[in-house]
């Protein structure tokens, strides 16, 4: 399955389990709670942990997702009913109508074409009011974190709700690129007790601060800050991460 993470109910059911609330969510709460009660926008919301956690903490939220199966999901949790849903993409948000954007867990990443990625920051421009906040994730290319993605250092065992054992990890197919930027095939592997293994494959761009500060200069937004860990350390940090706060000009 092509991205079953997110389309295949099998393996949406495991998401929540494999990837609960952690530091990129306290950074975007951090960032976003500086403007209490902003409207935002939540592109890629998947099955809805940030965009529910928001939501609670007096935010008014929309959040948009092309995948049926984690919208589903998402829209099952306590306090959904608060959440405006959306299955789409960044095309389908409404105009002028968010104090801020975030993208999280490197939604980012998933836009692969340079074409991709360039429209959806046009429309998120369309979406943000004057001087609204863009704030989202990016791997850095730098830290070359994709050569720890095989099956000894990224290997899961978890025991599900139900009791049942889940054994799962990753490997990379091919890397096109290197630290300036690199486009990343890679295959997630998934065991449920016995039953025969599903596999799911997926693609994603690393871009380098240069080129994340370019598309954003093109595309109409004010770098504000790019960050290289969740603690607000700069680009560099062993979390060999960029995030990005721009503002739309
Ligand atoms: C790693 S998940 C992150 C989900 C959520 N933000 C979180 O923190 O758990 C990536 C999400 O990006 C979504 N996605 C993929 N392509 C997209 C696109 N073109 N526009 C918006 N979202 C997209 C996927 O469906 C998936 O839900």
């Amino acid at each position: 399955v092509r991205n079953g993470e997110f389309e295949d109910p099998r393996l949406v059911a495991v998401y929540d389990v494999l990837y609960p609330w952690a530091r990129g969510d306290d950074f975007f709460c951090s960032v976003l709670d500086e403007a209490p009660g902003a409207s935002v926008l939540d592109l890629g919301c998947g099955t809805g942990r940030l965009a529910l956690g928001l939501t609670a903490r007096g935010h008014r939220v929309t959040g948009i997702d092309p995948a049926a199966a984690s919208l589903a999901v998402a829209r099952g949790k306590p306090g959904a009913a608060a959440v405006t849903w959306i299955q789409g993409t960044s095309a389908d948000a409404p105009t002028s109508a968010f104090d801020a954007a975030v993208l999280t867990s490197h939604v980012a990443q998933f836009l692969v074409s340079d074409g991709d990625w360039t429209a959806t920051l046009a429309d998120l421009r369309r979406a943000l009011r004057p001087g609204g906040r863009l704030v989202f994730d990016s791997r850095d290319p730098r830290a070359r974190g994709w050569q720890r993605w095989n099956p000894a250092d990224s290997r899961q065992q978890v025991t599900l709700p139900d009791g049942s054992r889940l054994d799962t990890w990753v490997e990379v197919v091919a890397v096109d690129g290197g630290t300036t930027g690199a486009v990343v095939d890679f295959l997630h592997s998934y065991r449920f007790g016995a039953d025969p293994e599903i596999r799911s494959d997926g693609t994603l761009r690393f871009r380098s601060e240069e080129e994340l500060r370019g598309s954003l200069a093109g595309a109409g937004f004010e770098v504000q800050a790019i960050y290289g860990g969740w603690q607000r350390e700069p680009v560099g940090h062993p979390d060999g991460e960029l995030l990005v706060l721009a503002r739309r000009g």
